[in-house]
């Protein structure tokens, strides 16, 4: 049988984590092959880690071989293959970007030193804690011995409200929707693009008929789901969460269904004149356990508008983390 892949979950006692440790042990992640869960938490979450662990136990899944428990990344990275960095530090009354950023930075910059000293030679990394982009280039920066197109941001989840509200449009199930992505910062200024896409196999701008909704309406509904999901719930989006983390890793591991795309964040290359180094999200497929950017889409002048805002988002929020001297001027 197939030797077990070990999954590092790091705010294991949260609401994401409470959701997403129970759907990778079922198998909906990585489909048929044993898993060992360590789950990382700050001390004074153990003990609920704990219980959660037991819970987990309980579910008797047959594939589920281990749950640890830790509070030390070092220990908690051990030989990993999947991180999956949940816990962050989430923005409190009166903090600003830069005090967000600086916070989060004393977290993802120790963790990404962790991944890079103790993981496993093929770990992957998906960023969730938010802000998660700018999260993921200060892991990134702080592994520098691991190559830089391993650590990701989840965008997967805005991609999946995208599809969610295109559905509901046009009447048909999420599985009709093909070839649509977002573009850039997991914020509000990123960017649906379903100029490319097909609802059924016809193009979404013929099968909606309804320009102003999709540049309008849509596009706000998109981007502030978040927002309308915390004012309805009274807590932020975490099953949903949790469901988009296991599609982006499920997609990176096992690969992009044949002629679909999807969105993830990765490191740019330059694609699409997103700057080096900005963990933006795009269109991706991913073949042999690689993300590929999709290229060559050509852009309407709205999307490049748009584009254009998202990266200086990611810009300025980059500029604030290499003043804090979390990742390089360079990069
Ligand atoms: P939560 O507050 O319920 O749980 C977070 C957990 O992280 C807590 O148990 C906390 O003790 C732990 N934690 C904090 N610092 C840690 C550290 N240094 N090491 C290990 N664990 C640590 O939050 P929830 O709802 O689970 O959300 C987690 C994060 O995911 C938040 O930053 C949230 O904004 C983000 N998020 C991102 C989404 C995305 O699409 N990228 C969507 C929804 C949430």
């Amino acid at each position: 049988s197939t030797s077990p892949v070990r999954i590092t979950v790091t705010g294991a006692a949260g609401n994401i984590g409470y959701s997403l440790l129970f759907r990778i042990a079922s198998g909906s992640m990585l489909g048929d092959t044993p898993v060992e869960l360590r789950l990382l938490e700050i001390p004074q979450a153990v003990k609920a880690a704990e219980g959660t662990a037991m819970e987990l136990a309980d579910g008797a899944f047959p594939l589920l071989r281990s749950v640890d428990v830790f509070d030390d990344a070092d220990a908690a990275f051990d030989g990993t293959s999947i991180a999956l960095l949940v816990g962050s530090m989430p923005r409190r009354d009166g903090m600003d970007r830069a005090d967000l950023l600086e916070a989060n930075g004393g977290i993802f910059a120790p963790q990404g030193r962790a991944i890079g000293e103790h993981a496993a030679d093929d770990v992957r990394v998906l960023v969730v804690g938010n802000p998660a982009n700018t999260n993921a280039a200060i892991a990134r920066a702080a592994a520098p011995d691991v190559p830089g197109e391993r650590f990701t941001a989840m965008m997967r989840l805005d991609h999946n409200r995208a599809i969610a509200q295109l559905a509901a449009k046009a009447g048909v199930g999420a599985g009709e929707v093909s070839r649509i992505h977002v573009w850039g910062n997991h914020s509000n200024t990123q960017v649906p693009d379903v100029d490319h896409g097909t609802i059924g196999g016809v193009p979404i701008r013929e099968r909606i008929a309804d320009d102003a909704w999709i540049d309008g309406e849509f596009t706000t509904t998109v981007a502030t789901r978040g927002a309308a999901v915390i004012a309805a719930r009274g807590a932020s989006s975490a099953a949903s969460a949790a469901s988009a983390a296991v599609d982006h890793v499920r997609d990176w591991v096992l690969g992009t269904p044949e002629g679909d795309w999807t969105t993830a964040a990765l490191p740019s290359e330059g694609h699409y004149g997103i700057p080096e180094g900005l963990v933006a999200g795009v269109p991706v497929i991913s073949r042999g356990g690689r993300w590929e950017v999709v290229q060559g889409l050509e852009l309407s002048e709205l999307t490049r508008t748009r584009l254009a805002a998202t990266v200086a988002d990611l810009e300025a929020e980059r500029d604030s983390v290499v003043r804090l001297g979390f990742v390089p001027s360079t990069s």
